[in-house]
């Protein structure tokens, strides 16, 4: 699930390397037209070797430059225009070779010079490779000189690679790439606030094999807890067992089960908080008589006595402070 609002109409150049996952990128241009982005593929030469600029045009529906000089029109210069009039700048598969690149100030192709002339904070590169070449000291120098100058990495996978190693240098899932885009786009307007937000339900047991729960998604607190590490705030989310993948950009997850075990990490963490949401359903009671076998099929009928869970927030409504507005 992605906040539209704040990738919809941006310019974004989507930059794409000679790296074997570069068919990848096709559904990412794909992907990025459907959130109604504003698109400029830039490709490599070599990159035209692996998939041809026409397919990454039809999909993408937008202009693909590769060459620098051809394109120079009517005193419309490609790299300059391109960089200065760009929101963001994601480079998807980013090769060893383009890293090496932009790192060490090279600018003898389109993408390098875009890049050496992007000024705006929304820069990303997904870097995807064998995984010696990942881990040769020269490619860590160059991702370390590309984090000190403001370059967002998203980092790959581990998995089995394209050429039958198994290691990390898997591109990872465009959603993954998408939401660092949209994170790196928003307005940092609650950097410096701490957010503490529960999720879900609590699931209670009734014996190792059973229990009681309730039909809490778990969307809202999740929800809550991206649009806020969108906008910079350093969130907590305490999360009852949910089906639903937390966003990457999510910086502390805390899982827990029960009612006691979600108060119990809310009184660790609320301190510290500025904000705190409770969107999670507790379960209002749970099984008097834990039973720690499986209760077995004997009887005609049997009888489950609950009793009270304790009310986080009525708990935590007697520690709120006292705020002046
Ligand atoms: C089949 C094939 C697959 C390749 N896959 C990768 C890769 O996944 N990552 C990478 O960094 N380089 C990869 N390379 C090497 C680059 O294509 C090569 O370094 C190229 O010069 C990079 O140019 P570019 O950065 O301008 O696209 C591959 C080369 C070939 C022939």
């Amino acid at each position: 699930m992605f906040l539209n609002e704040y990738i919809k109409n941006k310019k974004v150049i989507l930059g794409v390397s000679s790296g074997i996952a570069i068919y990848k990128a096709v559904d990412l241009s794909s992907k990025l037209r459907k959130l109604e982005v504003d698109l400029n593929i830039v490709l490599t030469e070599d990159s035209k070797k692996m998939i041809s600029p026409v397919v990454f045009s039809a999909v993408g529906n937008c202009p693909v430059y590769t060459d620098y000089f051809n394109e120079v029109k009517d005193g419309w210069i490609p790299h300059t225009q391109l960089s200065m009039e760009s929101d963001a700048l994601v480079i998807a598969p980013a090769t060893a070779n383009i890293i090496a690149k932009i790192a060490n100030g090279f600018a003898d192709d389109l993408l390098s010079l875009i890049a050496l002339a992007f000024r705006k904070k929304s820069k990303i590169l997904v870097p995807t490779m064998n995984t010696r070449m990942y881990e040769s000291p020269a490619l860590q120098r160059n991702l370390e000189i590309l984090k000190n100058d403001g370059w967002i990495i998203v980092e790959p996978e581990v998995g089995h690679l394209a050429c039958g190693e198994i290691g990390k240098g898997r591109y990872p899932e465009n959603e993954m790439i998408l939401e660092f885009l949209e994170y790196s786009l928003a307005k940092k307007d609650m950097k410096n606030k701490k957010v503490l937000i529960t999720a879900g339900p609590t699931v209670e047991p009734i014996d190792p094999v059973r229990n009681i729960t309730n039909k809490s998604s778990g969307k809202m607190g999740y929800e809550l807890a991206r649009a806020f590490s969108y906008r910079g705030a350093e969130v907590t989310l305490i999360s009852g067992p949910t089906n639903i993948k937390p966003p990457y950009i999510l910086k502390n997850l805390i899982n827990v089960t029960t009612a006691i075990e979600m108060k119990n990490e809310v009184m660790k963490h609320y301190k510290e908080a500025d904000i705190i949401i409770m969107s999670a359903a507790v379960s209002d009671y749970k099984i008097k008589n834990y039973s720690d076998k499986k209760i077995k099929k004997e009887n005609e009928n049997i009888t489950l006595e609950l009793e009270r869970n304790p009310d986080i927030l009525k708990e935590l409504g007697k520690l709120k402070k006292k705020i002046k507005y």
